[in-house]
């Protein structure tokens, strides 16, 4: 096992992403740059990402983004030792344009290709930010996802649980969509709920009545909706007050549906006769410090392990880590490798 450098690339959503990676067995792995390139701009006007617009922005920008990886890790083509990339699951488009990118310059380069499941990506960076031993427990909450994970191993994954509907981030920005706040939605109600009372308004919390890990996100819309006409039917608007109070109400809903479900996830593994080594939060609602501390207490004895925002969002690093791994572990592709929308892990 010697050094590897890799780069990593990502664009299964609205990001445009490519990093570099040093990694020596035995020392934490370097991220020597971690370039990523939103496109939030673009896709503002439209309330939500466009698929055509992504998948055009990506294959307009990767070269650019690669190009800004290497020169940020003061690397060329020829140091690198293996290229990453995310081959699914997402927008169609934007991955076969970063699976497309990364064969021309594996090829080029005449460099082995690991095509890298996104998810895996996500499960995986708690190795890399903290070097996290096997097993730990993950819960991936997003715009786009929500699931708890039990990662056993680079290629083992169980799906505990996860939304049957909604996922968290993408509430918030419902949330705040509806109460005329800006976008993306969980800064904003974050803040606005810090002046709020969570006790006035009292939201559902969704299939805690039921056992399991699943969760349900889509109901609080509704309630949400119910509350504030009836405020503003009272009064014929929202005050400050009333809106901090609503974005109060629903962060509380949604913190105590995650940390009950991720008190009976941590207990599934137990039950399991596993004990996980760390608790692992991914995903832009990990940023949320609402959540945070009370999933801190759910943790208990689990040291609780939140990676910095930029590696709980997507980004590059964390798929060269994630190919770096399987590609250890003695996985590549071929020029055959396909993008694919839809890859459970
Ligand atoms: O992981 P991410 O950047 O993109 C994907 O969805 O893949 O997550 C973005 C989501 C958005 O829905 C955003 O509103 C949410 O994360 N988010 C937050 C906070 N910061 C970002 N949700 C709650 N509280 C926050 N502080
Ligand atoms: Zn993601």
């Amino acid at each position: 096992d010697r050094a590897l450098t890799v780069l990593g690339m990502e664009s299964s959503c609205d990001d445009t992403a490519a990093a570099v990676l040093r990694h020596e067995p035995g020392t934490a792995p370097v991220i020597l740059a971690n370039v990523v390139m939103g496109q939030a701009a673009l896709h503002a006007p439209f309330g939500g990402v466009v698929p055509e617009l992504a998948a055009r922005a990506h294959a307009e920008k990767m070269d650019l983004a690669v190009e800004q990886a290497l020169a940020g890790a003061g690397l060329s083509l020829g140091d690198l030792d293996l290229v990453a990339v995310t081959a699914g699951p997402g927008l169609i488009g934007g991955v076969l344009a970063g699976v497309m990118c990364a064969k021309g310059i594996a090829m080029g380069a005449g460099l082995p290709l690991v095509g890298v499941n996104h998810l895996a990506g996500h499960a995986l960076t708690p190795r890399l930010t903290d070097g996290a031993g096997f097993p730990y427990l993950m819960l991936l909450v997003s715009g786009g996802h929500c699931q708890f994970l039990l990662v056993e191993g680079p290629d083992r994954f169980t799906r505990l649980g996860g939304t049957i509907d909604d996922a968290p981030g993408e509430a918030f920005d419902k949330t705040a969509k509806l109460l005329g706040l800006e976008q993306p939605g969980g800064p904003a109600v974050e803040r606005e709920a810090a002046r709020g009372d969570a006790a006035r308004f009292r939201f559902p919390r969704p299939l805690l009545d039921r056992p399991g890990c699943d969760m349900s996100f889509s109901g609080l819309k509704t309630a949400l909706i119910r509350s504030r006409d009836q405020v503003m039917a009272g009064r014929g608007g929202l005050t400050r007050q009333d809106r901090a109070d609503l974005c109060a109400g629903f962060q509380a809903a949604v913190a105590d549906v995650l940390a009950e479900k991720s008190r009976r996830a941590l207990a599934e593994c137990t039950a399991r006769g596993l004990r996980p080594t760390a608790f692992a939060v991914a995903g832009g609602v990990a940023a949320n410090q609402a959540l945070r501390l009370r999933l801190t207490e759910v943790a208990g004895d689990v040291p609780f392990l939140a990676p910095p925002l930029r590696l709980c969002t997507d980004n590059g690093a964390m798929i060269a880590w994630a190919g770096l791994e399987r590609f250890r572990a003695g996985g590549t592709d071929g020029m055959d490798l396909a993008a694919r929308p839809r890859w459970p892990l």
